[in-house]
């Protein structure tokens, strides 16, 4: 991600960085080597980046108290990624071979909740609402995951039912880490729920952006394979958009509804798809998420962390890792 959104809480991030160091350390050599495979291959850092700029933007001063939780935020993304590279699929994370992939789907399952239960342990020494926030958002995870699994190839997917299922899989995490980070910091409850619908609305941007470098992204720089949404399945915005577009839509549609699609069906339907009017709308949709987040922020007094998180919604649009 190109702007340095990051830039004011360097020092805090290399703070969780060790932290997630020593929650993966375990006797099981092999549970810490997969765990470091996914977490050391990359990644944005956007959750803990989320909790500290949140907790640092309501008056937070006493550091050492979230670099924990932001840790949390980032072991159970990881173990999510793990799981979801399971069920899409995914070859390829991070840049590096996908965890199932290297070390099988057995192993890597077992990794992925080790990972789950490190980031609740993490979470749950922070009180009963911390560990409420945390448990709601990880449960509407799942529950969305259902959901997009009830409309896998289902070429008249909403895009209501759409925004339902990223709002639970990957908002409500967002916005989660958020909250968590600006009631540690002491934070009002105004400005509790405006950081929450700040990281809602970037969460919703944010997967958006994702569906579309799906279709256009450049591979090496994502570090993902590209086209795994349409192989599998998934219902996303452009998909839909472009789908309910004209003679073209009509020819994705017809794809998408197939339930094994052949490499090269996929290859005409990204083509078709990265030329579509749906593409552009879809990253308008993202451009106005990533707006409201900014427009949420207006409670929030002044600073370099506010100014953070305004860069990050605009980075989060603009990405193309
Ligand atoms: C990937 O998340 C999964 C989605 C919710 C789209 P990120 O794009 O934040 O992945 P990393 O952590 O930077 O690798
Ligand atoms: C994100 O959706 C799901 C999670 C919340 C982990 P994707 O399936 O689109 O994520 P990527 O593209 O594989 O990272
Ligand atoms: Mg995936
Ligand atoms: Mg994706």
């Amino acid at each position: 991600m190109a702007a340095a959104w990051d830039s004011s809480i360097a020092e805090e991030l290399r703070m969780v960085e060790e932290e997630i160091r020593r929650s993966v350390d375990s006797e099981q050599r092999l549970l810490t080597e997969i765990s470091m495979h996914v977490i050391g291959s990359g990644g944005k850092r956007v959750r803990p980046g989320v909790s500290v700029l949140s907790f640092r933007a309501v008056g937070g001063v006493e550091v050492s108290q979230v670099i924990g939780i932001a840790a949390a935020f980032e072991l159970i993304h990881s173990a999510t990624l793990i799981h979801d590279d399971i069920n899409d699929g995914g070859e390829k994370r991070r840049g590096a071979v996908s965890a199932f992939r290297k070390y099988g789907v057995q192993r890597a399952l077992v990794a992925g909740d080790f990972l789950f239960v490190k980031g609740f342990r993490a979470g749950g020494s922070f009180g009963p609402k911390v560990v409420e926030i945390i448990a709601d958002a990880c449960a509407r995870m799942a529950e969305s995951e259902m959901v997009q699994s009830d409309h896998v190839s289902d070429s008249s997917t909403s895009v209501d039912t759409y925004i339902e299922i990223i709002r639970g899989k990957t908002a409500k995490p967002i916005e989660a880490s958020a909250k968590v980070g600006a009631l540690l910091g002491g934070g009002s409850e105004e400005h509790i729920e405006a950081l929450g619908l700040y990281g809602l609305n970037l969460g919703l941007a944010f997967q958006i952006t994702d569906d579309v470098l799906d279709i256009v992204g450049n591979e090496s720089v994502l570090g993902k394979p590209r086209g795994m949404d349409f192989r599998d399945g998934t219902p996303t915005l452009p998909l839909i958009l472009a789908m309910n577009d004209g003679h073209d839509g009509r020819r994705i549609s017809r794809l998408f509804g197939k339930k094994r699609k052949r490499p090269e069906e996929v290859g005409e339907a990204l083509d078709l798809m990265a030329d579509s009017w749906g593409l552009q709308a879809a990253r308008e949709k993202a451009r106005e998420f990533s707006s409201k987040a900014i427009d949420c922020l207006a409670p929030i007094p002044p600073s370099v962390y506010k100014n953070g998180l305004r860069s990050l919604a605009r980075a989060v649009v603009e990405r193309e890792m």
